[in-house]
């Protein structure tokens, strides 16, 4: 039978359970009156219930984002009058006449704009040695002047009637339904805008995320007021790190730094979750961060899927999956096999049970920057306090998250006391966020072993999301999405062994070579891929069509290309011209090689330093 100290375990484990479930929670707004003053129209009430109950719209994201013709206090009052409280509304074309008459068109709020600083022929891009992959990387850079937006400033001094948050720089949206600024979106959008030399546009774009920190304690999801209970994975610190690295104004990082630090205090005083471990894998207490919002209601934006999916539960059962949903969406993979209890179903998502690895990867990657950045302005105290933070908070992501048998970091689930041992890309983000003891590559080298068994590597069109192939969510097979294959590519790319760099550059040729196909079909770039196949295709699947556009992806292939320029070229080429960079290294390689290569490497430099 099981010892002791497993009995223990499950103990506390069934305890905790009992606790969970028996915890009653309250109603929560996605926003209310203390940050906005047209919440009873855009975040709860009769007419957002109505307007989805009747499905005016196909999709829940229409209606919340239509500006107000009239003041939401004159416009309740005519729907209460059109539509009394006391009886159901079923008239569709009365609705639809109202939204009319009361409404405007979705977007109309938003101007298009040139961004001050783009330039035809960036130095970057025009160094790409293929013909056409630069002709194609100057075409993407002709994106940005279409996805450029900025809100008017009569948006900022009538705030009521919009859901739209104002921000006061131009900045650069993700595209399609995606109409406002997205949190982590930026984090890839910004390193494309590097890559073309759009410094200025970059500044804007952390200014907004700042002012935002400013107003609201954090960044939240998206620039539309039913995002203000919920943030996205915190890159805003990365940003600045990239944009600071490239330019090194110092002026500017320094003005932004306190804000820095006042989001990095958000997410420690409202994400964490103390987590105790008796499984001999670290046998303690650790203080550990997670996706979870407050907010009990269904997503606005998405509230005919919400409530159809919650149909059959009760109150409670209700609240708590709408507070997943929602935890679900703050962590950008929405949704996934990841959340789900039984890895399949999305009416048993338990986000909040679920402790991100790469969360917890990214908010190692804050600690590492700040410190960094504290040192740049003298401030030794911050400097070596975020030291001692990263350096303890290493104990923790190993402890809680890392698996000796596998050899791989994982989620970790609080229900069961295990962790999620499947295969998920965001698996590398410790390694994309050098959230490990540098020295000790074996780590790397393992990770780079799990992923290769798992099959991670195999696919024609780049890594794919998951190996789940039977839930048809977006973050699941077979799609392929940018920042994962960006940061698997960033993170093989920096280690010091030739393999991974190796891996890491034909995936980034995979990347690139299916975004480009696909675009020459479509003349569209898509915020997902499918990666079965030789020739990709826009991915599928989830709550909304694929989306066109599209920020993130066209960053992250500039910012390969600014990478890789000098190398990778188009199929035809390929075989010819780019072999003779990876000799040894035919796909065949195993991972084992790269641990022999490895020794004998460090063998040699010892072997060097002794003498
Ligand atoms: C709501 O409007 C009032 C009056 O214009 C203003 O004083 C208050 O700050 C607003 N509240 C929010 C959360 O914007
Ligand atoms: C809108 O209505 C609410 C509740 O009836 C009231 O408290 C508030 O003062 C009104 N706001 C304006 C700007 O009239
Ligand atoms: C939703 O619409 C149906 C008709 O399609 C109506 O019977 C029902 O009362 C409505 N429910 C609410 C809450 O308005
Ligand atoms: C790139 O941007 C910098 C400012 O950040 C500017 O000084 C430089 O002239 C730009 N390069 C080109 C080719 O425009
Ligand atoms: C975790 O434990 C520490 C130390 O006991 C405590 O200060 C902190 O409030 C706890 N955090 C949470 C989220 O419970
Ligand atoms: C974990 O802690 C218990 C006492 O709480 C101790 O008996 C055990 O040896 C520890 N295990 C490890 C691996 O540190
Ligand atoms: C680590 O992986 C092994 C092998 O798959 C598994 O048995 C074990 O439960 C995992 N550890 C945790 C804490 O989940
Ligand atoms: C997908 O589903 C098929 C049929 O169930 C299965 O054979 C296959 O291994 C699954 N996984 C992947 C990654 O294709
Ligand atoms: C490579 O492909 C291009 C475009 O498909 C074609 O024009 C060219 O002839 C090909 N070159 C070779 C060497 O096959």
């Amino acid at each position: 039978m099981c010892s002791p100290r497993v009995l223990i375990f499950i103990f506390f484990h069934i305890l905790a359970a009992v606790f969970l479930i028996s915890a009653d929670l309250s109603e929560v707004h996605v926003c209310d009156a203390s940050n906005s003053n047209n919440s009873y129209i855009y975040c709860s009430g009769r007419l957002l219930a109505a307007v989805n109950n009747l499905s005016l719209f196909e999709d829940s994201k229409e209606f919340v984002d239509m500006p107000l013709v009239y003041s939401p206090n004159e416009t309740i009052a005519a729907f209460d009058q059109q539509f009394p409280p006391n009886e159901p509304i079923t008239d569709k074309a009365n609705l639809q006449m109202f939204l009319g008459k009361y409404f405007r068109p979705p977007g109309s709020e938003l101007q298009n704009c040139t961004p001050t600083d783009w330039i035809p022929n960036p130095p970057k891009l025009t160094a790409i040695v293929d013909p056409d992959l630069r002709a194609w990387a100057l075409e993407l850079n002709g994106i940005w002047k279409d996805l450029c937006r900025q809100i008017d400033t009569r948006i900022r001094d009538d705030h009521e009637k919009y859901s739209l948050i104002y921000v006061p720089e131009p900045f650069i949206v993700p595209g399609g339904r995606f109409r406002e600024f997205y949190y982590w979106d930026a984090y890839w959008i910004i390193k494309g805008l590097l890559a073309s030399n759009m410094t200025s546009t970059t500044r804007s774009m952390i200014t907004n995320l700042v002012d935002m920190v400013d107003r609201f304690g954090f960044v939240p999801n998206g620039g539309r007021v039913y995002y203000l209970q919920r943030s996205q994975p915190p890159l805003l610190a990365g940003m600045v790190y990239e944009y600071y690295e490239k330019t090194k104004d110092k002026d500017f990082m320094i003005k932004v730094l306190p804000t820095l630090l006042k989001e990095f205090n958000f997410w420690h005083a409202s994400r964490t979750v103390n987590v105790t471990l008796a499984n001999g894998n670290g046998n303690g207490t650790y203080t550990v961060y997670r996706y979870a919002t407050p907010s009990t209601v269904p997503r606005p934006e998405a509230y005919q899927q919400d409530t159809q999916n919650a149909q059959s539960m009760d109150e409670q059962q209700q609240r708590s999956f709408y507070q997943n949903m929602a935890s679900a969406a703050e962590s950008g993979w929405d949704f996934s096999s990841r959340w789900f209890a039984d890895k399949l179903t999305l009416q048993k998502i338990e986000t909040t049970q679920i402790i991100p690895i790469d969360l917890n990867a990214f908010m190692c990657w804050n600690m590492d920057i700040l410190q960094y950045l504290f040192e740049q302005t003298g401030d030794r105290d911050h400097s070596d306090k975020f030291l001692q933070l990263r350096a303890s908070f290493r104990l923790a992501l190993n402890a809680v998250f890392y698996n000796a048998t596998k050899g791989a970091w994982f989620d970790f689930n609080m229900r069961t006391g295990m962790q999620n041992v499947e295969f998920y890309p965001h698996m590398a983000v410790p390694l994309f966020t050098g959230c490990y003891q540098l020295l000790n590559q074996w780590k790397a080298i393992r990770l780079f072993q799990y992923m290769t068994d798992a099959g991670a590597f195999s696919y024609p069109g780049g890594v794919p999301t998951s190996l789940v192939n039977n839930t048809g969510e977006q973050w699941d097979f077979p799609n392929g999405w940018s920042p994962l294959n960006h940061m698997v590519i960033e993170g093989l790319r920096k280690s010091s062994n030739p393999d991974m760099q190796d891996q890491a550059f034909r995936i980034a040729e995979k990347w690139i070579l299916g975004n480009y196909r696909v675009f020459a079909a479509t003349k569209h770039m898509y915020e997902k891929y499918n990666v079965i196949g030789t020739v990709p295709e826009p991915g599928a699947g989830g709550e909304y069509e694929v989306q066109e556009g599209f920020g993130w992806t066209n960053g992250v292939i500039l910012d390969l290309l600014a990478t890789y320029g000098d190398r990778i070229r188009l199929p035809n080429a390929t075989t010819t011209t780019t072999a003779p960079n990876q000799p040894g290294s035919a796909a065949t390689t195993r991972p084992i090689c790269a641990l022999l290569v490895f020794s004998v490497t460090i063998l040699f430099r010892s072997y060097l330093f002794i003498r």
